[in-house]
């Protein structure tokens, strides 16, 4: 997905013999994206990941089946995940508050270790871990991570996550496209490039082969949840079936820290899509960042101003997921608050934020932003944890309410 990875034992050329220490054949499995033409990893099975002894089916209310509410009122909205409740594994604590074709956006506070292995056959994942490390086990190896990392995981990769603490929040993305590093930041050898917000240095990749233990796997069946096509289907396994020998190649999961993002300033307020991160179609992530803000002065009363502008983004919805510090533009917002400021209404700063900012020369927010170009369509969850009262928050001030 960054660059080419290679782990563990693998043969000297593609779709030639490569033996275990007892002699038996490794079976190779070739995991590819768009049929064959895009990226592609290469996997050495200790057994072939095919020998399902049992299928059947699973749901997780408000995560897989899931339909998005029959109504949906043009609002403004702020969807108070910190309210949500939720128990289980990394699986069965997932929730999806707003979706659209392109991309789901979920919340998932696990409070138990993981009691699945999971594959996203829809697509690839994005978590974002806003309070604690962790561990992925897949087949690519173990991958540690650390608060507030991304990490994505490519469609239909088995794993399962495990989390330091008790309890734990992540927001989770999903789409049925690629989650990478945007195109303009890929030079023509597809190296990133000197200008971009970050470099290969700061992804993490897996460095450990996974390896079956008993006490820490079971002794099967083994379980695999799949999702796909709006349904979980478990296919159980009577050999653990994600131990491998060796890997090589551009499809695997990687961790990138929100911090090691490097934030852009203009001399005058720059658009939030200077904070791209992520990319998928439809759709790209951002990373606000503590950071300088804009300075520009003219000496003559006239000074840069660093709250965001007041905002009609026609084709654009726009979220905000907010972490930690203040927020230049809102007011009543809280860490784990998600905004949504659909296309079809303008949108802009809370009174008194415009007006406070001029003259400030750091911010201390942190915040993931995601803008879809389809509009994003509210989850019975996220009704049931709403602030209804957020669409009139800016006429308040005036004593206007409702
Ligand atoms: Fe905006």
């Amino acid at each position: 997905m960054i660059h080419y990875h290679k782990l563990g034992s693998v043969p000297p050329k593609h779709h030639v013999t490569h033996y275990d220490e007892n002699g038996k054949l490794l079976m190779e499995q070739a995991m590819t994206r768009v049929g064959f033409d895009s990226t592609y990893s290469l996997l050495y099975f200790k057994v072939p990941p095919t020998d399902e002894c049992a299928v059947s089916s699973m749901e997780v209310p408000g995560f897989c089946p899931i339909q998005p509410m029959a109504q949906q009122r043009l609002h403004r909205r702020h969807i108070r995940t910190q309210d949500l409740k939720t128990s289980g594994d990394f699986l069965t604590a997932r929730r999806t508050v707003l979706m659209n074709d392109d991309v789901r956006v979920g919340i998932c506070k696990p409070d138990t270790k993981p009691e699945h292995w999971f594959s996203n056959s829809e697509g690839d994942e994005c978590w974002f871990a806003f309070d604690c490390g962790g561990v992925v086990e897949s087949v690519y190896g173990i991958l540690p991570f650390k608060k507030q990392d991304y990490v994505i995981i490519p469609k239909s990769t088995p794993y399962r996550l495990h989390c330091d603490a008790d309890k734990s929040t992540f927001l989770v993305f999903e789409s049925p496209s690629r989650i990478d590093v945007p195109k303009q930041f890929r030079n023509e050898a597809g190296q990133i490039t000197m200008d971009a917000p970050f470099c290969h240095r700061d992804f993490r990749i897996p460095q450990e082969m996974l390896v079956y233990d008993a006490a820490k796997h079971g002794t099967g069946p083994y379980p695999l949840v799949v999702k796909h096509a709006n349904e979980l289907t478990v296919h159980e396994f009577e050999h653990f079936p994600w131990e491998l020998v060796g890997w090589d190649g551009y499809s695997y999961p990687v961790a990138f820290n929100i911090k090691d993002y490097q934030p852009r300033v203009g001399i005058v307020h720059l658009p939030p899509t200077i904070h791209i991160t992520f990319a998928g179609s439809g759709f790209i992530i951002c990373s606000f960042v503590p950071r300088k803000v804009d300075y520009y002065d003219d000496g003559k009363g006239h000074k840069a101003i660093p709250c965001p502008y007041g905002h009609a983004s026609v084709d654009c919805d726009e979220i905000l997921y907010y972490v930690e510090g203040n927020f230049t533009s809102r007011k009543g917002i809280e860490p784990q608050s998600i905004s949504l400021h659909p296309m079809g209404i303008p949108h802009g700063p809370h009174p008194g934020t415009y007006e406070a900012s001029v003259g400030t020369d750091r911010t201390s927010e942190l915040a993931v932003m995601c803008d879809t170009f389809k509009p994003l369509l509210m989850t019975d969850v996220a009704d049931s944890i709403e602030d209804k009262d957020y669409h009139y928050t800016w006429v308040k001030r005036e004593g206007g309410g409702k």
